[in-house]
């Protein structure tokens, strides 16, 4: 009898003993192919999975990063966790490791440039950066507290404004501004930013005072805003 017939059969009513039989067989092998396909499955989710999280949390380690984070004084202004508690100092909670380590690097060769951080990444070497930015990244991704209801940053945020060649900020950003890498570009987590340093660097952009970003793609967005449409978004990113 061909497989599928043999799985298929309706049961033969004339041969009761035969039928029982291959009854049982037959759910035997269900079984065991079940289980077999939902061990793989699990195994394959749990590669993708451990595939994500390699792609947040980069070739740092967090374990040793979380102590550099101490020992550094990151954790002062950026949180234990990584969520600061005042709104001009961002959040790395969840943030892409890749992202931060950027930014270090573009503090320390002044592509970037802030007071206080010039400073604090200029003796950081390449392996402090990357295992800083893993224990950062390894911690539950940042987030608002959802209050902000703003039709106008809404749809600028979802939709964009084709009239102006303004792309929706979501399809760089990702859903609720989580972030994500495409193209080995990596877009930084913005929903759930703290809201004043959203503001300072949205301006910065627009001015052209932090240039920073591949293509200078920050500055066109940002030259393109209103600024009651910058405060909207900036309202309505913290919140996410
Ligand atoms: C005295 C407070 C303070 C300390 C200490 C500090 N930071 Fe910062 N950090 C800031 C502020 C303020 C900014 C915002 C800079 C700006 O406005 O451009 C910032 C920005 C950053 C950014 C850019 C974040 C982004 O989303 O683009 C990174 C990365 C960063 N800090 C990492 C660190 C690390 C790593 C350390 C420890 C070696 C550290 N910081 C120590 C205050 C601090
Ligand atoms: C075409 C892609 C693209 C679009 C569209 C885009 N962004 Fe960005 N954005 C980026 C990239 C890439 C960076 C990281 C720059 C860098 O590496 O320094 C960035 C960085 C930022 C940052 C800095 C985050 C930080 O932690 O310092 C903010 C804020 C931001 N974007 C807001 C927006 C807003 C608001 C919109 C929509 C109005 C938007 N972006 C649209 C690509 C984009």
């Amino acid at each position: 009898m061909g497989f599928c017939r043999w799985l298929f059969a309706v049961t033969p009513e004339t041969k009761p003993r035969r039928a029982r039989a291959h009854w049982r067989r037959r759910s035997q092998w269900l079984a065991v192919s079940t289980f077999a396909l939902l061990a793989s499955a699990k195994t394959v989710f749990a590669e993708q999975g451990a595939e994500l999280s390699l792609q947040r949390i980069g070739s740092g380690n967090p374990v040793a990063g979380k102590q550099k984070s101490a020992d550094e004084r990151c954790q002062e202004c950026h949180g234990e966790d990584g969520n600061s508690g005042d709104v001009r100092i961002p959040s790395h909670a969840g943030q892409y490791a890749g992202y931060l380590v950027k930014q270090l690097s573009d503090f320390k060769s002044g592509a970037r440039s802030h007071e206080i951080m010039n400073v604090m990444a200029a003796d950081l070497t390449q392996e402090d950066m990357a295992d800083i930015a893993a224990y950062f990244a390894s911690q539950k991704v940042m987030r608002g507290d959802r209050i902000a209801d703003n039709p106008l940053a809404k749809n600028l945020f979802v939709n964009g404004d084709a009239a102006r060649d303004l792309p929706a900020c979501a399809s760089c950003h990702g859903e609720n501004g989580k972030g994500k890498i495409a193209d080995n570009v990596i877009y930084p987590v913005i929903g759930g930013q703290r809201r004043v340093y959203l503001r300072s660097q949205l301006t910065n952009w627009k001015l052209g005072e932090r240039k920073n970003s591949p293509e200078a793609v920050m500055n066109k967005v940002a030259k393109s805003l209103n600024d009651d449409e910058l405060n909207a978004l900036v309202e309505y990113l913290s919140g996410l």
